[in-house]
């Protein structure tokens, strides 16, 4: 197959807290999965993560720890562009002219504008949470993606994305592909160890909420080992919310190793929570040390990921910005002259 006939593929992550087997499970395996089928395209959403306060020292480093990290679960500089959102301006520009087509009701109906901003004061809720939707649907619409590997919460991000999308195509002519949700069948959902009724998250405080992906073994078996379950012994997948927890486990077993369940719970027929636990954390550690050892052999080479960025935001460019000339000359700006 040839490079122009290749479908897109775009996605990206925050740089903000720690990323998670949550988020290698959920979004990176699948995202290192893609890229022989897909022309990809992974950004390190910075633009996004300014939505709340962010130490800008601490925004800088996490930007590289993130791209680093990308590289280190396996994605490929040489197949896929990997390079920072605010790196390609465009993503900026298409977001204030869709944001000039968005009904702010559907704004306000977002689930996650409605969890996010229930937890602060209505006059410390920045504007850029409301409209986060709307530049997320910019990142993807730019690259004409079709499709967009994310976890599950992502879906009504992209079913939001494909409404704007549709907007503009009647109110302007058809101008972009409508993307779908590329939602893995397994480990699309990794609850939080410590409450296994939440997903897990990169931003929760809590030391036994999730296992980094940076985490040094030794830590991320104490967090398996303490990770919650309930008072029973059989080891089965479950849907019951009172066995979560070892139903969460199991979750991350098959996500790590591909097993079918059927295989999994005949693997753990008459064993305890106890064994299950050290299996997991077992598959965590394996899958974990070559990340980490590429990782460190990579910010340790100077120059190596600014230039993978650079690169990735060239490519990016190439492509994003012959879509905005597109969106200009439909809307109705004068080209520039020269
Ligand atoms: N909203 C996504 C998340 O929190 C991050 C994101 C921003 C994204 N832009 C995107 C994901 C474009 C996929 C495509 O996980």
């Amino acid at each position: 197959m040839s490079g122009e006939t290749k479908k897109r593929v775009l996605s990206g992550i925050q740089p903000s807290g720690n990323l998670t087997i949550g988020n290698y499970l959920g979004a990176l395996q699948q995202w290192v999965a893609e890229q022989d089928t897909f022309e990809c395209y992974f950004c390190i959403v910075d633009l996004h993560a300014l939505t709340v306060p962010q130490d800008p020292a601490a925004l800088r480093a996490k930007t590289r720890e993130v791209a680093a990290i990308y590289l280190a679960a396996g994605i490929d500089p040489e197949k896929s562009a990997v390079f920072v959102q605010s790196h390609v301006s465009a993503h900026t520009e298409l977001s204030w002219i869709l944001t000039c087509l968005t009904p702010i009701g559907w704004l306000y109906r977002m689930t996650q504008f409605k969890d996010k901003s229930s937890k602060q004061q209505q006059e410390s809720i920045g504007a850029g949470l409301l409209n986060y939707p709307i530049l997320m649907a910019a990142d993807i619409l730019l690259y004409q993606a079709s499709a967009v590997p994310v976890g599950d919460d992502q879906r009504q991000h992209l079913e939001f994305t494909r409404d704007i999308a549709q907007r503009f195509n009647h109110t302007y002519g058809e101008t972009f592909t409508l993307p779908e949700a590329m939602i893995p069948r397994e480990g699309a959902r990794i609850m939080g160890l410590d409450n296994p009724l939440a997903k897990m998250s990169k931003s929760e405080a809590s030391e036994y909420h999730a296992v980094y992906l940076l985490d040094p073994p030794d830590i991320a078996r104490k967090k398996i080992m303490r990770s919650q379950t309930d008072s029973g012994r059989d080891v089965r997948f479950s849907s019951d919310p009172e066995r979560a927890g070892v139903n969460n486990l199991l979750t991350i077993y098959q996500a790590l190793t591909g097993e079918p369940k059927e295989a999994i719970e005949a693997r753990f027929e008459g064993k305890g929570y106890g064994d299950l636990k050290k299996a997991v954390a077992e598959q965590v550690n394996d899958r974990l040390s070559p990340l980490q050892a590429r990782y460190n052999r990579l910010m340790h080479e100077n120059g190596y990921l600014d230039e993978i960025l650079a690169q990735g935001a060239e490519r990016a460019r190439a492509v994003a910005d012959k879509t905005l000339a597109e969106v200009r000359d439909r809307v109705g700006f004068v080209a520039p002259y020269r």
